[in-house]
């Protein structure tokens, strides 16, 4: 695939983060980085814990680092590993980068350059959205107020 120079510094930002992964139990060691729509870029790497649960994969890292710094709107994301087919986010990580950019561009690269470009909707059809619970919370609350 030919990537463009925006793409190419997003999976770059994602490899320098794999470089600070935490993987001592499962030596997976993950990459992320997420770019905003002002254009700023996050990375995140995974940090494994010894009571293993509580483990925050590398995609949910550079969001929630995005998110702490008032950034709520992604445009892409690139995730980088070491494996030779580069790796699709996790099911738990498309259900919070949708929250926070169901439009979003995935970059799926591994370590010797090789990259595939994906929508997010293709990864996670259908999605669950935080406007279903909003609007059942408006429902639930307006039904309060007439009962
Ligand atoms: N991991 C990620 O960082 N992102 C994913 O999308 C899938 C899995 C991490 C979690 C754990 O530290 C290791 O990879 C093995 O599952």
């Amino acid at each position: 695939m030919s990537v463009d120079p925006q793409d190419k510094a997003l999976i770059d930002a994602a490899v320098a983060a794999r470089t600070h992964a935490v993987a001592p139990y499962s030596g997976y060691r993950v990459g992320a980085a997420v770019r905003t729509v002002s254009g700023q870029v996050f990375q995140g790497c995974n940090v494994e814990i010894s009571s293993y649960s509580h483990t925050c994969c590398a995609e949910r890292v550079a969001v929630f680092k995005a998110v702490s710094e008032g950034h709520r709107e992604m445009e892409a994301v690139a995730v980088v590993t070491d494996d030779e087919t580069p790796a699709a986010p996790c099911g738990a990580c498309r259900q919070v980068l949708h929250d926070f950019g169901p439009g979003m561009v995935v970059l799926l690269a591994n370590l010797e350059g090789r990259a595939r470009k994906v929508m997010l909707r293709e990864l996670l059809p259908d999605a669950f959205a935080p406007q279903q619970v909003l609007d059942h919370i408006r429902g639930a609350w307006s039904q309060s107020e007439s009962g």
